[in-house]
């Protein structure tokens, strides 16, 4: 590539894929073989900028695809990346690293196609096209005229359009071969089993590994919808006394879920050792599991659990058809899917499960508590018109009990903290504000009916400052 600045609107895009490899940021390893025909795609590449999924999501809402990307791309990387329309270099407030301002390569200056720079002194200002308007009401115009009159991108990403190209990225990607998938219930990993399904059928074996952790009726409802009806090969492994076990006076956030990341791949590993001829392993990554992680400008803010630490010998290659969607995109998608509402409009629920909402050492009782509490809430806010309409609702069970009356005697026992908030991609939250009639109801229930609890309080606080989850 020359160093010469390329960037007339509408000049053909230089980089062409290589070779059928996509390479993921954070580099993690992904062989996605390029269809013909994949969907066109702005790039977001993260200057420092907080507001990168913000943008993502802007462009995406105008029917087009975009992808978010480190600062440090390489011109290999970069070329990897099929059908590129535009590069949008998004500075912000982290914009200095270690003491030094980044910016962009010099390949992207050079990639000859249009490029935005937003918040953003380039190093090259005269290959930059458009530049961010200062006036927060200009934006949405200006991103509009970039991406569709300077771009030349047309608006065509859609759920259907998505799945047709994912199915035929599975197909290719997997051939006649076989993929493991742990099926958790959850929606990530219910859309990418229905997924995988229609793409590959019974070339798919599912492992629904019940931690012990799962909400009640949970273990049950899977077995039943997956293997029951839609006809998936499931396997169900009781690991409950396993991970309870392991779990037994650890009290550190961190370390419990390191553990139940870490006996999750171990049972896993085994049950994928007792199969033959499995090649790929299915993931119910998305978009926020790899922001979140932690980016090149970000800090990490919770390690998040999923089944990528296989050992190097099980030599499995990953399959994460949901890898660059939100949450709300994961669920649009399995609409379009045809999974039930029940299933596709069920909160998200944390790999870890009740884990981290019964705090501190787990002990069996509390997470009993915790577990009927939990359910008695769901039950209530159904019963209230609050499912589908508020984003999560939840229990939390802390280690510490306090004073309370109960039959005229004094008792000293747990309270139990109701959690419901709103949010569209989980990266901030609000609290719903539930009539007090509703609490009033659920408050009674619980105090009447979940052995060890006599106080039950609602949690006030947004994200930012708390996280959703209390671990
Ligand atoms: P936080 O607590 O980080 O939660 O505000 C944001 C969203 O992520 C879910 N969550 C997790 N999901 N593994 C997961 O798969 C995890 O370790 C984990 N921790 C939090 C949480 O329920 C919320 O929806």
């Amino acid at each position: 590539m020359s160093g010469k600045c390329t960037n007339p609107v509408g000049a053909p895009f230089r980089c062409q894929p290589p070779a059928n490899r996509h390479v993921l940021p954070g580099g993690r390893r992904n062989a996605a073989p390029t269809g013909e025909r994949l969907t066109p795609r702005i790039v977001i590449l993260d200057l420092g900028s907080k507001e990168n999924t913000l943008i993502a999501r802007d462009i995406r809402a105008l029917g087009v695809y975009t992808e978010i990307h480190p600062h440090d791309i390489t011109a290999q990387q970069l070329a990897a990346l099929p059908n590129v329309k535009g590069i949008i270099l998004n500075g912000g407030v982290n914009r200095v690293v270690d003491g030094v301002e980044i910016d962009a390569s010099d390949a992207v200056y050079n990639s000859g196609v249009p490029l935005m720079a937003v918040d953003h002194r380039a190093k090259k200002a005269d290959c930059v096209l458009a530049q961010w308007p200062a006036e927060e009401a200009a934006r949405k115009d200006a991103l509009k005229a970039f991406v569709f009159d300077a771009c030349k991108a047309e608006a065509n990403w859609n759920m259907d359009n998505f799945i047709a190209d994912q199915i035929e990225l599975i197909k290719k990607q997997v051939g006649d071969k076989k993929v493991l998938l742990a099926l958790s219930g959850g929606v990530d990993s219910s859309v990418v089993a229905a997924l995988l399904i229609r793409a590959i059928g019974d070339q798919l074996t599912c492992v629904h590994v019940n931690h012990g952790l799962l909400r009640k009726g949970e273990p049950e409802q899977v077995v039943e919808v997956f293997r029951n009806q839609l006809g998936a090969n499931l396997i169900y492994v009781d690991a409950v006394d396993r991970f309870l076990d392991k779990l037994a006076g650890v009290a550190d956030p961190e370390r419990k879920r390191k553990i139940i990341g870490a006996e999750f791949i171990r049972v896993f590993e085994e049950e994928a050792r007792k199969l033959d001829g499995i090649e790929f392993l299915g993931q119910g990554t998305i978009y926020p599991d790899i922001v979140e992680s932690g980016t090149k400008t970000a800090k990490m803010v919770k390690s998040h659990h999923n089944v990528g630490g296989l050992p190097e010998d099980l030599q499995f290659e990953l399959v994460e058809p949901l890898k660059m969607l939100f949450k709300d995109e994961v669920r649009a998608c399995g609409v379009a899917l045809g999974l039930p509402d029940s299933m596709v409009y069920r909160q998200p629920f944390p790999g870890p499960g009740l884990g981290v909402r019964c705090t501190g050492a787990i002990t069996r009782d509390r997470l009993e508590a915790l577990r009927e509490a939990d359910a008695i809430l769901r039950e209530e806010f159904e019963i209230a018109g609050l499912r589908g309409k508020v984003w999560q609702y939840f229990t939390v069970v802390p280690d510490f009990r306090s004073t309370g009356v109960r039959d005229n005697a004094r008792c000293y026992e747990w309270p139990v903290i109701i959690r419901a908030v709103n949010t569209v991609d989980a990266m901030t939250a609000t609290v719903e504000q539930v009539e007090w009639p509703v609490l009033l109801k659920i408050t009674d229930r619980i105090l009447a009916e979940v052995k060890g609890v006599n106080r039950v309080l609602y949690d006030l606080s947004p994200k930012p400052v708390a996280t959703i989850e209390w671990e």
